[in-house]
């Protein structure tokens, strides 16, 4: 991990399989952040953390641009973070983008996720 300016390098998208996601820890308390890969070739960046009950939304399945969580299979908007559906909820998402093959996310917007999260 590489912090240049107001973007932090997270790894190459090449280690992040379609249709999945990797994890990193950031800030003092080790807050995990999952970066997801979509089969249309976005990334996105959110707290790993289902708005629901905290079920690690990196082990879910990833459709389009949403993720089903693992533990009860609500439906959690890649893009906002919100729940879809008939679920109520939002874990913060983190703007991220890939330049060169690598994987950039914010740093300000990451420490103040975190701080507020
Ligand atoms: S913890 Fe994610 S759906 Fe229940």
């Amino acid at each position: 991990m590489m912090m240049t300016g107001d973007w932090i390098d997270v790894g190459a998208l090449g280690e992040i399989p379609l249709r999945g996601a990797r994890t990193i820890k950031m800030g003092a308390g080790g807050e995990e952040i999952a970066i997801f890969h979509t089969s249309g070739g976005k990334v996105y960046a959110l707290v790993n953390r289902c708005p629901h009950k905290q079920g690690p939304l990196s082990q879910g399945i990833v459709h389009g641009d949403a993720v089903a969580c693992p533990l009860h299979n609500w439906r959690i908007s890649l893009a906002t973070g919100e729940a879809l559906g008939e679920d109520e909820g939002c874990v913060p998402t983190i703007p991220v983008r890939v330049d060169a093959g690598r994987v950039l996310i914010s740093r300000i917007a990451m420490l103040t996720t975190l701080a507020a999260a």
